[in-house]
């Protein structure tokens, strides 16, 4: 994945749209039907895109739509790639690196989420307001290129506080409830055990899932700016007596989805992405 590759994908991109986008969109497992809500759709499958791998997960579409939402130009990954796919690192952030090139200066980035947090419950929406990086790895290691970002970005600020202010405001306005806590980055696939949920809660986690810290932590190398939304889709291994199944999670987000659809639209209507 290197400049070339970016500006081929970009390129190809760029061409078939009639105006540049601002804000980029990562919709997780079971999120994607906000892309449903572009206006003046550009719709690209994945498989099209140079350079661009192909998502594989049931529940994940592999397309990227642009167009209007909310008065905005935006565009919109409907499905992601995950690490425990088996792709590269570098393959899983590619598309954030392309987003930049083709002009977004902001990312909102969505998933579905087990709360670790026993005052959280199915359902809840949560804004990341930090995250760890359990993972083993990290999408900047490999030779850097001074001129896309800094060999040691600073993570102390990558999720904007202005945009956290802004999406409570949102909330607010619209009485939907939200949470706020820390985003853990497991790798997957499988889920957790009770004891590395135990352990996960002791280091200050409040939410655990399989995506995001790769993409955050290469828009922050790429100085977008960031708001991240978990949908606590179940609670993680050992809080509630039961089995965990992607089945829920897929459920769940169904279950919010019109409280999920309403509060990303009104945040993005009302977005500052200078
Ligand atoms: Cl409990 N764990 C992980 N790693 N990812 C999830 C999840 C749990 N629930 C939804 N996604």
């Amino acid at each position: 994945m290197n400049q070339v590759e970016i500006n081929e994908a970009s390129t190809f991109i760029l061409e078939k749209l009639t105006a540049e986008p601002s804000i980029g969109l990562i919709l997780g497992s079971g999120l994607g039907v906000l892309a449903d809500k572009i206006e003046n759709q550009v719709v690209i499958p994945y498989s099209e895109i140079p350079h661009f791998p192909v998502s594989t997960v049931s529940g994940h579409k592999g397309q990227l739509v642009a167009g209007v939402l909310e008065g905005k130009q935006v565009i919109a990954m409907q499905g992601r790639f995950h690490f425990y796919e088996g792709y590269s690192m570098k393959q899983v952030t590619f598309p954030v690196r392309v987003m930049k090139e083709i002009g977004i200066t902001s990312l909102v980035v969505t998933n579905a989420a087990g709360g670790i947090n026993e005052s959280f419950a199915p359902g809840d929406l949560m804004l990341i307001t930090d995250h760890i990086n359990n993972m083993g790895t990290n999408p900047l290691i490999g030779p850097n290129d001074e001129a896309i970002g800094a060999r040691f970005p600073d993570m102390s600020q990558v999720y904007d506080k202005a945009y956290i202010k802004h999406a409570e405001a949102c909330a607010k306005k619209l009485a939907v409830g939200i949470q706020k806590g820390v985003y853990v980055g497991n790798t997957g696939p499988a889920y957790e055990t009770p004891a590395e949920i135990k352990m996960l809660r002791r280091w200050g986690g409040d939410a655990v899932g399989m995506s995001t810290v790769p993409e955050v932590i290469v828009a922050g190398h790429a100085d977008l700016r960031v708001l991240g939304i978990s949908c606590i889709s179940n609670m993680a291994a050992g809080i509630l007596d039961q089995p965990l199944t992607h089945q829920e999670v897929i459920e769940t987000t169904e279950k919010v989805r019109e409280n999920f659809l309403q509060f990303v639209q009104e945040i993005v209507r009302t977005l500052p992405t200078e």
